[in-house]
Parts: C-alpha cells; sequence; structure tokens
C-alpha cells in the first residue's frame, strides 16, 4: 500500500525531527566532554548514533513502500554553552517528550488513513519511545541524587562510559 501524500509530509517530519535528535544529542556530548565528563558524553554520543538509525529506519519505510523521503531543514541545536549535567539530561529529556509527542500524533494520523502497513513500525516507535524516556529520566534522577558530591558524579560517569557501542538495531536491515 502506497503511502498518501499527507502521510508521507508526517514521515519526512519525523525522519527530520531523529536527525535534529541526533545533532541535539551530539551537541550535548560536546558539553559533556568540556566539562570532562567523558562517561556522559560516551553516552549521548552513543544516543546521536541511535537517531540516525531511528532516521534510517523510517527512510527505509518510506522508500520500501515505494515513496519518495526527502529530508527537511535541521536546525542547529538549542543547547546553552556551559550547561550542567542536570541541565543537559534534563534537555534530553525534554527531547525525548517531544519526539514521543510527535510518534503519537504519527500512529494517530495513519490509524486515520487506514495505514495498517506502517503499524508494525510505529508499534516499534512507541515502544521505543518509552524505553528511551524511562532511562533518561533514571539517569537524570541520579544526577540529582548525587547533587553536589563530586565523587558521586564521576561514579556515575564512569557508568555510563560502558554504554555498548553500535546500535540496539541492525542498521544493515
Ligand atoms: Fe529517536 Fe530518542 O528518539
Amino acid at each position: 500500500m502506497k503511502i498518501s501524500v499527507a502521510l508521507l509530509a508526517r514521515f519526512n517530519d519525523q525522519i527530520t525531527l531523529e536527525f535534529t535528535s541526533s545533532m541535539a544529542y551530539r551537541q550535548l556530548a560536546i558539553e559533556m566532554n568540556a566539562q570532562d565528563l567523558p562517561g556522559m558524553a560516551q553516552w549521548l554520543r552513543r544516543q546521536a548514533d541511535e537517531e540516525v538509525v531511528h532516521a534510517n529506519k523510517f527512510i527505509d519505510h518510506v522508500l520500501d513502500r515505494g515513496s519518495h523521503p526527502v529530508i527537511g531543514t535541521v536546525p542547529a541545536p538549542d543547547v546553552p554553552v556551559g550547561s550542567s549535567a542536570g541541565q543537559v539530561f534534563a534537555a534530553a529529556l525534554h527531547h525525548e517528550e517531544v519526539v514521543s509527542e510527535s510518534i503519537r500524533n504519527l500512529v494517530r494520523a495513519a490509524d486515520a488513513e487506514g495505514d495498517i502497513d506502517s503499524r508494525p513500525l510505529l508499534n516499534w516507535f512507541v515502544e521505543e519511545q518509552i524505553e528511551e524516556e524511562a532511562t533518561v529520566k533514571e539517569i537524570l534522577a541520579r544526577i540529582k541524587l548525587v547533587g553536589d558530591d563530586g565523587p558521586g558524579l564521576l561514579r556515575l560517569d564512569s557508568e555510563l562510559a560502558s554504554r555498548p557501542g553500535g546500535t540496539t538495531e541492525n542498521t544493515d536491515r
């Protein structure tokens, strides 16, 4: 089933938002590198890579259905220089909440059109967003618990460095 023109526009917007997410995470990683928190920077950089995988999943879906995906304008990341670890992960959480709502709107639009073919992909993203929000929330809560305790922050930083490389998804399909 071919994607409607209206739904294709929404898929293109989502593709652009995933690349926007990648740039945002990359900038957040830079902020943590600049403050000598390499573990947090590593975690955020891995997430930037995963967002590209997300964009590619949408691109592949649109191509597989015989349509032509187009990447839109990716805005510069809105991350204040010198943001603390707490501010960085709060920004990440806010960003994930925006993405989650965008995915829900995509689900609503696809359902309204009876676009059953996109359902498995969109269900995967609904699950993925639940997981991503929960993970970022947990990191943020732990940063708040640590507060001004320098050694505590360094411990958390080294824990986050252990996030494995690669992605959760196979980019080769
Ligand atoms: Fe692709 Fe973190 O949302």
